[in-house]
Formats: structure tokens, sequence, C-alpha cells
């Protein structure tokens, strides 16, 4: 009775796997054509997708729980929904492992009807070791495997800010861009190895995050290879003390090598720093060498905090860059984090953010 019973449920389990969830059967057709420009975007999880700005997503990675509405809806407007990769690299070192992760990646995304595969492997891997060379193999092998069962699916990898081995991941970035579609720079986070003054700074300040895109470059990596993302959150840090020239130092957090680190901080979202900001000491305040936003709050035990994050204003000069720089696109970590409700200052703030996307030119509110 049990057999039958599973013999039953993974009968149906393949069946459903093959009819297609949406309303018309051409909506599970996998997207073919290119774009100019994609606008890369990070999904968790959950319905905020229906209020993305759809004219302009052309990827989404589908970092959440699968959602076939996700994909139909998608499709219809003509953007690719992506896996997640994410595998322990020395697990992936042994031949037969690697080709059996692959294989499996790629008939999950055919039996979803998905588009590709966003590879995001933040790990800690030693130059020549053989975790560098099954890494390089990795993204060589899926890229092959998912061009070859899914003709126009797009292969991503995510990298750091910059090439310079930044947490300790000694990649072959050079042969890791040219083994598939693009690379998703990760321009946030670049606090994580801070070896001066154990201070609060930007997560992604100006130039520091045009320098590492011209790292790429001076590899010979190809602009239409980069997709810069920029970051929709934010760091709480509580200050250890607080000077006069509102500097704000925080207690030292080693990461990877280095002694203090933006881990020191809490990860907040764009929707919750608008709140948050309004009910500040300092109100928002800009600093001119890092060319970003950020505030000073007292918490309820009296303890001051300083918020760094990123807005239009800081957002749009950056967006600006990946056109003179003939970059593939933009994308953000992540989409769902802004305040999509009616509000009128919530949407208002919210489509600022998607406007900033692509450049300057529409102002930042
Ligand atoms: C390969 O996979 C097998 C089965 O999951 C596992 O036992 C083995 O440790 C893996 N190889 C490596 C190098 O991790
Ligand atoms: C994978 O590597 C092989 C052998 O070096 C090469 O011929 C092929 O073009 C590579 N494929 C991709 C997608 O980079
Ligand atoms: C704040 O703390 C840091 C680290 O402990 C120290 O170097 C600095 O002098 C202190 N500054 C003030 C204004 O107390
Ligand atoms: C916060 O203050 C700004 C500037 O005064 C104002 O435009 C905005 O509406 C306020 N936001 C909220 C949520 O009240
Ligand atoms: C969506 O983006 C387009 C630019 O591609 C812009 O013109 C439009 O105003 C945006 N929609 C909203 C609701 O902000």
């Amino acid at each position: 009775m049990s057999y039958f019973l599973l013999f039953l449920s993974s009968t149906i389990l393949v069946c459903r796997a093959a009819v297609c969830p949406c309303e018309k059967p051409e909506l599970c057709q996998q997207i073919r054509e290119e774009r100019d420009f994609e606008v890369f975007v990070f999904d968790v999880g959950g319905k905020k997708w229906t209020s993305y700005n759809w004219s302009m997503v052309t990827t989404v990675a589908a970092f959440g729980k699968y959602d076939a509405d996700l994909m139909c809806y998608a499709h219809s407007k003509g953007a690719r929904v992506v896996l997640k990769g994410d595998v322990h690299v020395p697990y992936i070192v042994d031949q037969y492992n690697r080709t059996a992760w692959i294989t499996e990646k790629v008939n999950l995304a055919k039996s979803q009807f998905m588009d590709g595969i966003n590879i995001d492997i933040e790990q800690a891997v030693e130059e020549g070791s053989p975790e560098y060379h099954a890494l390089t193999h990795l993204v060589n092998e899926t890229t092959e495997a998912f061009h070859g069962a899914i003709p126009g699916s797009q292969v991503s990898f995510d990298v750091a800010w910059s090439p310079n081995n930044i947490d300790k991941r000694y990649y072959d970035y050079v042969t890791i861009a040219e083994s598939c579609d693009l690379l998703f720079v990760m321009s946030y986070d670049e606090q994580s190895q801070i070896t001066g003054n154990c201070i609060a700074m930007a997560n992604a300040p100006l130039s520091q995050t045009l320098n590492g895109y011209d790292q790429f470059l001076s590899l010979k990596i190809d602009p239409k290879k980069l997709v810069m993302g920029v970051p929709w959150y934010g760091y709480d840090y509580p200050c250890l003390n607080f000077s006069q020239e509102g500097v704000c130092f925080i207690a030292e957090v080693p990461f990877r090598g280095a002694p203090c680190s933006d881990a020191a901080g809490t990860q907040k979202t764009y929707a919750w720093i608008m709140k948050q900001v309004n009910n500040s000491m300092s109100g928002r305040l800009w600093d001119d060498k890092q060319q970003a936003p950020y505030f000073n709050y007292k918490d309820q035990k009296g303890q001051i905090h300083q918020v760094w994050y990123d807005d239009p204003q800081s957002i749009c000069p950056k967006a600006e860059s990946v056109k003179s720089k003939g970059l593939r696109g933009i994308g953000m970590w992540n989409g769902n984090i802004l305040d999509y409700s009616d509000e009128p200052v919530a949407k208002q703030q919210t489509a600022g953010m998607w406007n900033a996307l692509i450049g300057c030119e529409l102002g930042f509110t």
C-alpha cells in the first residue's frame, strides 16, 4: 500500500513537472533573444515581484522557493528566470560529482521551464588548488550543458566587487568570464575586510566600486560580460564610541584574515532605512568622499548607531558608469527589499530606486 502510494505520488510529480503551469502553453518556452541592456534582479521569494518594474527586468535569479507564476509572468515580459546554483567546492573536485551536480541542475531547470542558472559560490579557494581548477571547470561544463539542453539559456557567475582575491576568493576570473555568459559583480559588502581604522563606512563607495571594474577590465575581461550589482540594502553599525567629527568606531569582528569587517553591523533593507531615517538624530547626511548617504540614530538603550546605505543619488552615478564603460547592464541585491506598498511616499521612493538603475537623467528623489 505505502509502496503504491509512493509510486503514485512520484508519478504525479513526474507528470506535473512535464505539464506547463502557465495559462498559455507558449509561456513555458524558454527565452532566446538577447537584449542590449541587462537588468538582473535577485528575487528571494514571496510575491513582491508582482510590483517590479517589468519594463526594465531582463533576468530574475530565483533564490526563493520556485514560483511557477513568476516564471510565467517573466516569460510574458520576455525576461529570463534562472536557478540558483551553489555547491560546496571540494565536492565538485571529483569529475563524477561535478557532472552529477550539473545534470541535476539542467534537469531541474528544464522541468521548471527556466532559462539558465546563476552560480553563486562565495567560498574561499586557494590559488592553483584542486578547488581552483574544479571551479573553473564547473563553470565551463555548466555552460556547455545548459546551452546544449536549453538553447538561449544564460549562465552567470557571481564575483566580488574586485578580482583582487577579495575574501580569499582566489578564482580564475579570466577563464571563468570566458566560460559563461556574464559575471554579476557584487559591488557591495566592500567593507568585508577593513585593514585601516575600524570604523563604519559606506557599503559601496563610488570610487572603490568603479576601481573594481577597472581591475576586471584591465584583465581584458570583455565589458559586455560584466553586470554591475548595486545594493538595495545598507549596514546598521552600533557605535562603540562616536567622535566629534561623526566617526563611528565599530567592534573588531575579523573576517578571512582581516581584523575588522562589516560583519560588525547588520544588513537592513531600503524599506527599513527609509522608515528609520526620518526618526534619526541626524536626518540624511551625505559623505562627499564616499559619495554615499548615511545617518545616525539612538536606539532604545541609548546606544548610537550609524547607518550607511545607497539611494538614488548614490546609485545613479554608478548606473551612468555602466553606460560609459560599456558594461552589459546592472542589477541589485535584491529586488524584494523596497517598500512596494501603496503609500504615496513609499511609491515614489521605490520608483526612484528602479529609475536610478538606468542613470541620473530621470533625477533622484
Ligand atoms: C562525491 O560524492 C560522493 C557521494 O555523494 C561523496 O561520498 C564523495 O565524498 C564526493 N567526493 C568528494 C571529493 O567530495
Ligand atoms: C570549455 O572548455 C573547452 C576546452 O577548453 C573549450 O573548447 C570550450 O569552448 C569551453 N566552453 C565554454 C563554454 O567556455
Ligand atoms: C574610539 O575607540 C577607538 C577604538 O577603541 C579609539 O581608537 C578612539 O581613540 C576612540 N575615540 C574616541 C573619540 O573616544
Ligand atoms: C521623510 O522626510 C522627507 C524629507 O522631509 C519627506 O519627504 C518624506 O516624506 C518623509 N518620509 C516619511 C515616510 O514620512
Ligand atoms: C519603469 O521604468 C521605465 C523605464 O524603463 C520608466 O519609464 C517608468 O516610469 C517606470 N515605471 C514606474 C512605475 O516607475
